[in-house]
């Protein structure tokens, strides 16, 4: 499956976000090895520190679902410019394997592609002895 694909289930998605204090709805679709595909919107808190972003949302219903090999995540947001995953998700993303193309695009269609070893290198590297 290729990224037009995957954009437009994450900009369908995105509908579904919860975003009531930043006014901000993202949408994710992440591409499974297995050719499966699950979505996620972020999920806002009034406490704030609770939020829970698209990407990681994504991640989340995937490996209930029992996957954990991913291959790539489209992003869909409607901003000037496409956003960036945050550290946070990028971090969880890099736990289940740095072979993960990245594509985010904005509404206006413009997209920003990059690898997820390029986003965090050094991601793991001696965290717990590794
Ligand atoms: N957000 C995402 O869901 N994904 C991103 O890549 C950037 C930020 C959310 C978190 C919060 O609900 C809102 O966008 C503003 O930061």
């Amino acid at each position: 499956m290729d990224f037009p694909e995957l954009i437009e289930q994450a900009r369908a998605v995105r509908e579904r976000a919860y975003a009531p204090y930043s006014k901000f709805a993202v949408g994710a679709a992440l591409l499974t090895a297995t050719g499966r595909v699950f979505t996620g919107c972020n999920v806002e808190n009034l406490s704030f520190g609770l939020t829970t972003c698209a990407e990681r949302n994504a991640v989340f219903a995937a490996v209930a679902a029992g996957e954990r090999q991913f291959r790539k995540i489209a992003i869909v947001s409607d901003s000037k410019t496409p956003v960036s995953p945050c550290g946070a998700c990028r971090q969880v993303l890099a736990e289940f394997g740095m072979e993960l193309e990245i594509c985010s695009a904005n509404l206006q269609g413009q997209r920003f592609q990059a690898g997820l070893d390029e986003l965090l290198p050094r991601a793991s590297e001696g965290i717990l002895g590794t």
